[in-house]
């Protein structure tokens, strides 16, 4: 079993569907924290609710980056947390967390990258007139949205679809497969690691 930690921002739903995974033991991991920098996100309710420790800062209490990661790794270690997942965490990883998980931090994105990186990828998208985008799951490197890829769907763009058609159907796919890609990244980690 490995320790894993899932960084949010926002609502949280990718991270309900890799607890339901873990829950239904679709995932074999323990959600040892989740980690929040946003104070009011709906993500600490989704995960106090269920009894998941919670770590959550404001970036503007600390002076630097490497303040607040350094912060983050005293609370990863606390955890004992071996594989770092970021679900909807809208900062870029500093080079104090890239250093304390080599090759042990994996994000979902909803674009098929490299097209679309960075913020609003569905709205770049639909804006492109891109007949077809998706979700990527990728390891996490000092670029935005850069890393190794892992794994991508693709989502078909239907004629006239709304940023939040579209967004709603990217979510659908991203909560069918970013559990089970983080069971095959989990094996692998775990065969590196030991
Ligand atoms: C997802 O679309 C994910 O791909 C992106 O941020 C969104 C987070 O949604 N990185 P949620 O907070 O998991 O609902």
């Amino acid at each position: 079993m490995i320790n894993i930690a899932v960084f949010a921002s926002g609502n949280g739903s990718n991270f309900q569907a890799i607890y339901e995974a873990v829950k239904h033991q679709r995932l074999d991991a323990n959600i040892s924290l989740v980690v929040c920098d946003r104070p009011g996100a709906q993500v600490i309710a989704r995960a106090k609710k269920v009894g998941i420790p919670v770590f959550s800062f404001s970036a503007k209490d600390y002076e630097s980056k490497s303040a607040y990661e350094e912060d983050l790794l005293i609370k990863l270690r606390e955890h004992r947390v071996q594989l770092v997942v970021l679900a909807g965490y809208m900062r870029i990883v500093g080079e104090t967390l890239l250093e304390a998980f080599p090759g042990g931090i994996v994000n979902i994105h909803p674009s098929l990258l490299p097209s679309f990186p960075g913020k609003d990828a569905v709205e770049q998208a639909v804006a492109a007139g891109v007949k077809v985008t998706g979700v990527t799951v990728h390891y996490v490197d000092e670029g935005v949205d850069t890393g190794p890829i892992i794994a991508q769907q693709s989502v078909s763009i239907r004629e006239g679809e709304s940023i939040e058609a579209v967004t709603k159907r990217i979510h659908e796919v991203e909560h069918a497969i970013y559990p089970k890609i983080l069971q095959k990244v989990i094996h692998r980690h775990l065969s590196i690691l030991n």
